[in-house]
């Protein structure tokens, strides 16, 4: 693979994943399946792997969650809350065996007597618990997994979480846990729903998260929430000297732990123990995607640390996807936000894995080709969790087929031609700013959470002031209490709701600049991207501006702009664009009027920001590993050889070629103890 080419993929990738979080984390409506999901960002690892200078620190691929965004307070996690990385089969994970083995540098009888819990792996939403003198002070999501959502008031409603702990428990705590909606509240959940004419929830997962996030909290303590504990984060002073101790402990101080638990030792035992709590899977009476695998003893777990995202201590062992049979009905064709046309199968309603499915998505025309799926035909369809359904493949048939689909070559909703850009799979309407699907995509984008987070405008209501003519462009709804009377007057409307939304609007007029970018709607412009420029040009005036200038290919602000680290040449190219369209330059001029627009934060730094370290020789106290480990997370950057660009060396026994030239550079060189008392070890 050439660079440009790996630059192009990855580029794609970072931006389908950016979606897909945002789908997931901030819409609680996943767009595609953990599997699609686990490849992508697989396969982005990869190219990094070949081409370390595309890992921008704050890359996605190495991201929990995603920012926090909505009417709840902030809340800081003591210790960050992290994600887990996956295995799916015996061999992986002993691979990852091998790598804390690698890690800690044991002896053969120390690995062998190593320790596991495994638990199954809930398929809720991750919460953190905080008590202060042992009373219930916070409780708050996972966010980015720094910063959560404040959401104390929800937990309080779940009878599972104590509110006080006993005499033994720490002055200060933060225990946490998965909160989940059990498969029969869930089915009653959405029966009740749909009752009152409401749009029920996907799945169970998106349940509890909707349900949690509730701002009022009579709502939620009228859902039923359930919730395991299963993990610690920061802790006065230690509770236990294993995990399973701990979980033990949690159980005696009220909270339910799950039953399902198991210490093990051997990695056969792990293996046959992920294949017994699979086959119960089905029976349970909550969603499970896997089994969690957890290093037993917590001093080892606090030597391992994590790498990016991920413990090194422990690993998510996946399940595969379930899936059902049934009938495909018939292929409309969707248009996105960007244009996009993709093709969506209905489906005769089927149950799989205890959700039932009517929808699912064929991705692309060569998808529709590759898999040769007909309207008729009967199709192997897959739910992996917590996801929008996709089709496996066709299930053979003897007998006469239908018509092969044939791909629409024009929009199906403007009529305008549509086109496939080189390297690409999907094909786009032409149309801009003149379809009214991509009008209207863009509009839902634009109030959506983690973009201009305008509560009480959703979809539905977008649709409805737009056929009405109140909406037409993002500027429109900051107009919109011009036209009160004839809102109120819409039925289910009133003047409280009309109130609460121009309330909702009011507070939305003071934005800030990275998340006006982004609400914009930008193609590749993602969240992250979105930062990354905002913290560029800091203001909106200078960045507008320079975008106007970077219209003409080899300007100094062409140059700057394709300079910014992690923005690509690709993502370049969509903001001139953008920027050379006048429908869209006429949008933001018309919005800018009425927004205040706050500039971006200078970027923090950390201790050992911006430091390049060399270790060399042999350390006595730590593994390399381990010691590159914690200089990165003091935000150090570790380098194998020692150049101009080296700061500190770091230099232990028998230290040779490199500590020497180390001294005819004139870099400064410390031993393991100095090293050691820096890093605060
Ligand atoms: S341990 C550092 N244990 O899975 C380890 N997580 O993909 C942090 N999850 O964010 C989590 N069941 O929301 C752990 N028994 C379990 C779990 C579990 C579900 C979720 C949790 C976490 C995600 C990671």
């Amino acid at each position: 693979m050439t660079p440009e080419k790996a630059r192009e993929e990855y580029a794609r990738l970072e931006q389908q994943l950016e979606e897909w979080n945002h789908a997931y984390y901030q819409e609680d409506a996943p767009v595609v399946d953990d599997a699609t999901y686990d490849t992508a960002r697989r396969r982005a690892l990869e190219i990094e792997a070949a081409y370390p200078e595309f890992c921008k620190p704050d890359r996605v691929t190495q991201r929990v969650g995603a920012p926090v965004s909505s009417g709840f307070r902030k809340s800081e996690h003591r210790v960050p809350m992290l994600s887990l990385d996956n295995v799916f089969n015996l061999a992986e994970f002993e691979q990852f065996l091998e790598r804390i083995n690698r890690f800690l540098g044991l002896s053969e009888e120390d690995f062998r007597g190593l320790q596991f819990v495994a638990e199954p792996k809930i398929d809720g939403l991750s919460i953190n618990l905080t008590y202060v003198n042992r009373q219930l002070t916070i409780g708050a999501t996972r966010g980015d997994g720094t910063v959560g959502e404040n959401v104390t008031e929800n937990i309080r409603t779940i009878d599972q979480i104590p509110t006080t702990l006993p005499d033994d428990a720490p002055d200060e705590i933060e225990i946490r846990g998965e909160v989940f909606m059990r498969k029969d509240d869930f089915l009653a959940l959405n029966e009740a729903m749909q009752a009152a004419a409401q749009r029920p929830f996907a799945n169970p997962r998106n349940a509890a998260a909707g349900s949690l996030r509730q701002l009022d909290s009579k709502v939620t303590r009228e859902r039923s929430l359930s919730f395991f504990a299963y993990a610690q984060g920061f802790a006065s002073s230690p509770v236990a000297a294993t995990h399973w101790d701990y979980l033990e402990k949690l159980q005696k101080w009220g909270f339910d732990v799950n039953p399902l638990r198991m210490r093990l030792s051997h990695p056969s035992d792990v293996a046959a123990e992920v294949d017994q709590i699979g086959q119960a899977r089905a029976t349970l009476p909550y969603d499970i995607d896997g089994v969690v695998i957890k290093l037993d003893d917590l001093t080892l777990q606090n030597r391992l640390g994590f790498v990016g995202r991920a413990p090194r201590w422990a690993t998510a062992w996946k399940f595969p996807a379930e899936q059902a049979v049934t009938r495909l009905n018939t292929i409309e064709i969707q248009v996105g936000r960007t244009g996009a046309l993709t093709p969506t199968a209905h489906l005769a309603p089927v149950n799989v894995g205890g959700v039932i499915v009517s929808r699912a998505t064929l991705h692309n025309e060569q998808e529709i080709e590759r898999k040769d799926v007909r309207p008729g035909d009967l199709v192997r369809i897959e739910r992996a969790g917590d996801v929008i359904p996709k089709i496996v493949a066709r299930v053979e048939e003897d007998r006469a087929r239908g018509e092969k689909f044939v791909f629409p070559t024009h929009c199906p909703v403007c009529g305008a031609l549509a086109e496939r850009a080189e390297g690409e799979a999907v094909l786009r309407c032409t149309g801009g700013l003149t379809c009214r699907a991509q009008i209207i995509e863009r509009l839902i984008h634009f109030v959506s959470r983690t973009a201009m987070d305008i509560e009480g405008l959703g979809t539905r209501s977008i649709h409805e002031l737009f056929e009405l003519g109140l909406i037409e462009k993002p500027g429109d709804i900051f107009r919109l209490a011009q036209h009160r009377d004839q809102i109120v007057a819409l039925e289910g409307w009133g003047d409280l709701s009309a109130d609460n939304l121009f309330r909702a609007i009011d507070a939305r007029r003071v934005i800030p600049f990275a998340r006006f970018m982004y609400a914009l709607g930008i193609r590749r412009i993602g969240v992250r991207n979105a930062q990354l420029i905002a913290r560029h040009y800091r203001d909106y005036e200078t960045w507008r501006q320079a975008m106007k200038e970077a219209a003409i290919i080899g300007s100094d602000a062409r140059l700057a702009l394709g300079s910014i680290v992690g923005i690509g040449t690709a993502i370049a190219l969509e903001l001139v664009n953008f920027f050379t369209e006048p429908r869209n330059l006429e949008t933001i001029e018309d919005l800018r009027a009425q927004l205040d627009i706050t500039p971006a934060a200078e970027k923090q730094e950390g201790p050992f920001s911006g430091k390049t370290i060399v270790f060399t020789g042999t350390l006595t106290t730590l593994t390399r590993p381990e010691a590159k480990a914690i200089a990165e997370r003091l935000g150090a950057q570790v380098s194998d050889s020692v150049s101009s660009k080296t700061h500190l060396v770091v230099t232990g026994e028998k230290a040779g070629s490199k500590a020497k030239k180390a001294q005819e550079l004139g870099i400064e060189q410390i031993d393991e103890v100095e090293w050691r008392r820096r890093a605060g070890l």
